[in-house]
C-alpha cells in the first residue's frame, strides 16, 4: 500500500516507522516530513494545512490510506476533503473534530450527556468572568476557548493570576480569536494520564495508557510546553479503571458523538485527571498526543495499518487490537530558552553512538548540508523499549547523554511518578 503520513514532528515519525514496519507497505510519502523520517519515507514540502492541495496530492500519487497528525489539518477539513474524494484517511471530520478545536464545545458535549469533567462557565465579557472568579475563589483554571497549541491553559493559584489571564486573552487578545471566549473551570487535583483510543465512530478499542510531561522543569516546575516526555503503560491506570474509563468516558463520548450526527472516527485523545472522585476528562484532542505516540505506537503488535483500515472502514469490533507487554520512556531534548524564545540551526551530534533499539524521533530538526541542526523547540523524543518500565528508563538516560547540540536541556525525572508509593 501507498501510505502518506500529514505532519513533521515526534509523533508523525513514530506513525512512519510504524507503518514503515508493516508488510503492507510499499512506498512512503510525508507532508512535510523532517530529516528524520526523510530515512523511511519521502518528504514532499507542500502546506500541510491546505485540504484542496493534500487531495490532489493524494490522487496524483494513488495514496491507498492518508494518516493526520496535527489538530490544525483536521480543524481545516482535510478528512471531509479526502472523503468527498472517495479517498481512505484516517481522521475525524472537521465537524467532529471540534472536540478538540472548540473547548466550549467539549465542555456542553459532556455536561450533556454526563461524561465526568471539571465544572465550569464560559464567558466573552471580562468583567462577568472576573466576578465568576472572585464567587469561585482559587486555584482555578482559566483557558482560551480555541486551538492555542496547548498554551491556552493558565492554571491560576490566585485570584489576582486568574483576572490577569481574563485580561490577557479577552482584553488583550493574546491568542487572537483563539481567546475571544474563555472557559473558567474548577481546578482538579490528582495525577494526569492520556488515554488514547481507536475508535470507527462505534466501537471503542483503548490504547495503552501513557503519561506526559507537560512542565519544563523536573518535578514539574516552569511553564507548561508541549510535552518533555512520557512513558507507557502509565500504571496509575490500572486495568479496572481503563474499564472505568472505557465506559463512562470514551464509549459515552463517541456514542454522543454519533447522536449529535458528528460521527468520530480516527484517534481519540482523554486527558484525565485521575482525582480522589474517579478519572476526570481535561480534555479531548482529536489526534494522536505528542509525545505519548512515542511510547504507544511501539508498544501496539496488531500491524498499525490493519487497524488504521478497520476505523476507517466501521469495523473495528471485528478486530481484536493487540499489544506487546514491557515498557517504553520517552525523553524530549528541547532548545535551551524553550517554551520562551530559543536559538535554531545549532548542530546536533552524537546520533551514530546511540544503542541500535533506540528510537530517536525528529521533532524540531532540519539539514544544513550535511549537517543537522535544531530547528524547533523540541528537537528530539529519544525512546527505548524494554521488559518494563525501570529497564526503560534507566536504557533511556543512559542514551541520552550520548546526544549534544549548545544549551540542549531535557527532564531527567519522566516516570519517576510511576515509581511513588
Ligand atoms: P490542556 O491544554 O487543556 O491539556 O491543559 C494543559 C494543562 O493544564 C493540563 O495538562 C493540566 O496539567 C492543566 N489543567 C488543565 N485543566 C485543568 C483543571 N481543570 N484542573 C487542573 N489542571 C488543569
Ligand atoms: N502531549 C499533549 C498533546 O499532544 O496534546
Amino acid at each position: 500500500m501507498r501510505i502518506l503520513v500529514i505532519g513533521g514532528g515526534g509523533r508523525e515519525h513514530a506513525f512512519v516507522t510504524a507503518i514503515h514496519n508493516s508488510s503492507k507497505t510499499t512506498k512512503i510519502y510525508c507532508i512535510p516530513g523532517n530529516p528524520g523520517i526523510a530515512a523511511l519515507a519521502e518528504c514532499i514540502s507542500l502546506d500541510s494545512s491546505n485540504p484542496a492541495i493534500l487531495c490532489q496530492f493524494a490522487m496524483e500519487h494513488a495514496i491507498d490510506l492518508t494518516v493526520v497528525g496535527p489538530e490544525v489539518c483536521l480543524a481545516a477539513g482535510v478528512v471531509d476533503a479526502f472523503q468527498k474524494q472517495g479517498l481512505k484517511i484516517f481522521g475525524p471530520t472537521r465537524a467532529a473534530a471540534e472536540l478538540e478545536s472548540s473547548k466550549t464545545y467539549a465542555k456542553e458535549l459532556m455536561k450533556k450527556y454526563a461524561i465526568p469533567t471539571a465544572n465550569y462557565e464560559v464567558f466573552t465579557d471580562a468583567a462577568a468572568a472576573k466576578k465568576y472568579i472572585e464567587c469561585q475563589g482559587a486555584p482555578i483554571v482559566i483557558k482560551a476557548d480555541g486551538l492555542a497549541a496547548g498554551k491556552g491553559v493558565v492554571v491560576a493559584q490566585t485570584i489576582v493570576e486568574a483576572c490577569q489571564a481574563v485580561d490577557s486573552m479577552l482584553a488583550d487578545a493574546a491568542f487572537g480569536d483563539a481567546g475571544s471566549r474563555v472557559v473558567i473551570e474548577e481546578c482538579l487535583v490528582g495525577q494526569e494520564a492520556s488515554v488514547l483510543a481507536f475508535t470507527d465512530g462505534y466501537t471503542i478499542q483503548p490504547m495503552v495508557a501513557s503519561q506526559d510531561h507537560k512542565r519544563v522543569f523536573d518535578g514539574d516546575e516552569g511553564p507548561n510546553t508541549g510535552g518533555m516526555g512520557t512513558y507507557a503503560p502509565a500504571p496509575v491506570v490500572t486495568t479496572e479503571r481503563m474499564q472505568w474509563i472505557t465506559q463512562h468516558v470514551l464509549q459515552p463520548t463517541i456514542d454522543a458523538m454519533r447522536a449529535e450526527g458528528r460521527l468520530y472516527s480516527g484517534c481519540l485523545y482523554a486527558g484525565l485527571m485521575i482525582t480522589e472522585q474517579g478519572p476526570k476528562v481535561i480534555e479531548f484532542n482529536a489526534r494522536f498526543g505528542d509525545p505519548e505516540t512515542q511510547v504507544v505506537l511501539p508498544l501496539l503488535k496488531t500491524d498499525f495499518i490493519t487497524v488504521m483500515e478497520h476505523c476507517i472502514e466501521g469495523t473495528l469490533q471485528e478486530l481484536d487490537v493487540e499489544w506487546n507487554n514491557g515498557a517504553c520512556v520517552c525523553v524530549v531534548l528541547a532548545s535551551g530558552g524553550y517554551p520562551g524564545s530559543y536559538e535554531q540551526g545549532l548542530e546536533i551530534t552524537g546520533l551514530d553512538d546511540l544503542l541500535p533499539e533506540t528510537y530517536v524521533f525528529h521533532a524540531g530538526t532540519a539539514k544544513q548540508g550535511d549537517k543537522l541542526v535544531t530547528a524547533g523547540g523540541r528537537v528530539l523524543g529519544v525512546t527505548s523499549q524494554a521488559a518494563n518500565l525501570k529497564q526503560a528508563v534507566n536504557k533511556v538516560y543512559q542514551e541520552v547523554p550520548k546526544i549534544h547540540f549548545k544549551d540542549c536541556h531535557y527532564r531527567t525525572d519522566i516516570a519517576a511518578k510511576a515509581f511513588q508509593k
